[in-house]
Order: C-alpha cells, then structure tokens, then sequence
C-alpha cells in the first residue's frame, strides 16, 4: 500500500528504529494548534489526549529522567490508542466512508509498531527514540490520513 511516508505503513519487522535517534530533545515537544483541528470534536479530544500523554514523556525528558516516563506513557498510550482507533473505526464506519478498509490497516500496522517499540526501547533504555517516532507517528497521521475521513464526514454532517 502506498503511503506519502513508506516508514510508517511497513510491518513491524521492518520498522527501522536507527530511523529515530539523534533528534534533539528540544525539538520534540509538540505544540497543539488549531491546524490539528479535524472538526469532531470527540476525536480532536483523544487527539490531544494522545498529544498530552507524548509531551509528558518530552517533561521528563528535559531533565534526563525519560526511562522513568518511558514505561507509564507507552503503557498509557498503549490503551488509549486501542480506545482512540475503536471510536474512529465506529465513526467511519456509520459515515460508511469508503476508504475504511486502508485507514483500518494504518491503525492494525501501527498497533505492531507499537508493541516493537515498547520491546526494543525497553531493552535500548532509549526514551528519544520513542519520543521521535511516537511524535513523528502521530502528527503524521492525524494531519494526512485522519484529514481524509474527517474531511468526508465533516462535509456529510
Ligand atoms: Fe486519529
Ligand atoms: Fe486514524
């Protein structure tokens, strides 16, 4: 399937970790602005939700205590998304948006990425490189590929 960035639409076995170490810290945090905005408002709620959770993990990364925030905000973010793609999946599914089935397999690969991340940060003890992607991730997919369904149903409402 093609996607506007192949990263992120690859298995898990090819999710290329190296990819994300470097960036500095500073330049990770993630300021919400009304750009992100899809126009529903449940899920621009979880967005920031999703959002909130990634910048406690930048908070304790300024001051060199990531491994501390590493596990609680991957085990919170863990939850959260499966609450997150669930309320989006029902959302395009009672729009009957036609491109359901591609969005739907965006979430199941990210959901492999996940559990590939939480597995090497923790044996990394590497918090930025999570931090890089989580950020990367999310944007990503919030601006390019939640935009096109929420664009549809926005205008069917
Ligand atoms: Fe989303
Ligand atoms: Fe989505």
């Amino acid at each position: 399937m093609e996607m506007s960035d192949g990263k992120y639409c690859l298995g898990a076995n090819n999710w290329d970790y190296k990819a994300y170490l470097g960036a500095s810290v500073k330049s990770l945090y993630i300021t919400w602005t009304k750009d992100y905005d899809l126009g529903i408002p449940i899920i621009d709620e979880q967005h920031r939700g999703v959002v909130t959770a990634i910048n406690s993990l930048f908070y304790y990364m300024q001051y060199e205590r990531g491994m501390e925030a590493l596990n609680p905000t991957l085990r919170i973010l863990d939850e959260y998304r499966l609450l997150h793609f669930e309320t989006e999946e029902e959302i395009m599914k009672q729009y009957n948006y036609s491109d359901f089935d591609t969005h739907v397999i965006l979430h199941r690969q990210f959901d492999k990425n996940m559990d590939y991340v939480m597995r090497e940060s923790m044996a990394l003890s590497d918090p930025q490189a999570v931090l890089s992607f989580l950020k990367k991730w999310w944007l990503s997919h919030i601006n390019n590929e939640d935009r096109k369904y929420s664009t549809y149903i926005v205008s069917k409402s």
